[in-house]
């Protein structure tokens, strides 16, 4: 089975990702400096951007992991209802925190994200996605850095996943529709 023949079409080719993903470490390194940053992904799309996002950061900085999960939803919506799966093993009282996300779609779970993290306290807390479909918004959030913004279409690749494939592909694609409907 090749996974590239489910697909319409690549969105953002490889290189494109690459480039970009070199800028924005680039950034956030200017920005943050000697502050130690933790770097926060949110499992399991952020896990390839995070690691990419995190060679391109020439400061010290730490990563940590959360998972969580949605459920309620169907195999393509997120229902909102979000729960702690997975909890970070750092203490982040007064430390510089950055989420990393691989998409952020209706903000449902980024919005959950950053209620709960703001009650530890954090020194800043911040939030770095690669992909941005702003027009599927239902919560308003704040983003700080973004990759790229993205049309309303059924994207995977690059760590987005549909029924737990198509996460290794290093591009962005667009799928067909007859795989998902
Ligand atoms: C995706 C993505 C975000 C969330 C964004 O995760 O990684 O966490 O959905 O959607 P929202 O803005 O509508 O809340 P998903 O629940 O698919 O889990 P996964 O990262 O394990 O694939």
């Amino acid at each position: 089975m090749r996974l590239e023949d489910h697909l319409a079409k690549i969105l953002i080719p490889s290189d494109r990702l690459q480039a970009r993903i070199y800028e924005l470490g680039a950034q956030i390194a200017r920005d943050y400096g000697d502050t130690r940053p933790l770097l926060v992904c949110v499992l399991k799309g952020g896990v390839i951007f995070m690691s990419d996002l995190s060679r391109a950061m020439s400061i010290p900085h730490e990563l940590d992991f959360m998972a969580i999960s949605s459920y309620g939803g169907t195999r393509t919506e997120s229902s909102g209802v979000v729960r702690i799966l997975m909890d970070l093993n750092a203490n982040i009282e007064n430390r510089h925190v950055l989420i990393v996300e691989d998409i952020i779609d209706t903000g449902h779970t980024l919005h959950y994200m950053v209620d709960t993290l703001r009650t530890r306290n954090p020194a800043s807390l911040k939030i770095c996605t690669l992909l941005n479909k702003q027009e599927r918004r239902e919560v308003e959030i704040k983003l700080d850095y973004v990759g790229f913004d993205i049309p309303n279409e059924f994207v995977v690749g690059y760590g987005l996943d549909f029924d737990e494939l198509y996460r290794n592909l290093p591009y962005i694609g667009v799928l067909k529709p007859e795989m998902y409907s």
